[in-house]
């Protein structure tokens, strides 16, 4: 994929922030449409939960919905995406999500219900710009080590397919996992916990 094509979930969701866009704001060309829907601008800013139809993310793709004025991602991950995840452990600050943001019933290194269905904030923790997703393996901006994951613009923390940041990053923590639900198989509710669904 190339960088204008994952740089386009950012440019999207500033986009969506700025003219309201709401359920738009999710879809464009460098990926598929997505649909999803939003309760009214009233409810939103409320906090109300939103659900969200993942069922045209292919495998390796990103998605972004919004939440509670938030840029959510949600990407499919591959076998070999979840396989990598094993290998950089030792990179990583807090690989097990100790100090982090997630639901109790989020596993604790994958950071999901599902193994494959990752969801986060995307939102970075050191002062908050939205990481750009970098799914592609050794890129020659973030070198041969790299097997994918999230780059920080603003100030070039890395975060790994899981959202867990690398070691001496200006971030401190990984980015945080929302409470979230399964409707089906294809709906996910944002802002409503797993076991309330
Ligand atoms: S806001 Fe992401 S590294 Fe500073």
């Amino acid at each position: 994929m190339s960088n204008d094509g994952v740089n386009a979930g950012r440019r999207r969701f500033l986009v969506a922030a700025t003219s309201v866009v709401g359920a738009a704001g999710a879809v464009g060309a460098a990926v598929p449409f997505v649909g999803s829907w939003f309760p009214s601008a009233k409810a939103k800013a409320a906090g109300a939960p939103v659900k969200v139809n993942i069922a045209k993310v292919e495998p390796g793709q990103q998605m972004v919905a919004e939440w509670r004025g938030q840029p959510v991602f949600i990407v499919r991950r591959t076998a070999e995406i979840l396989a990598n995840l094993k290998k950089i452990e030792s990179d990583l600050s807090d690989p097990t999500s100790k100090a982090s943001e997630q639901p109790a019933y989020v596993d604790p290194q994958v950071r999901s219900i599902k193994p494959e269905i990752l969801i986060l904030v995307g939102l970075c923790t050191h002062l908050g710009c939205s990481p750009t997703f970098r799914p592609e393996v050794a890129p020659v901006d973030l070198g041969p080590k790299w097997v994918g994951g999230y780059f920080c613009p603003c100030h070039g923390s890395h975060y790994d397919m899981a959202g867990r940041v690398y070691k001496s990053q200006p971030a401190p923590l990984n980015l945080p996992v929302p409470p979230h639900a399964y409707e089906s198989d294809d709906i996910i509710v944002i802002g409503v916990d797993q076991e309330n669904a």
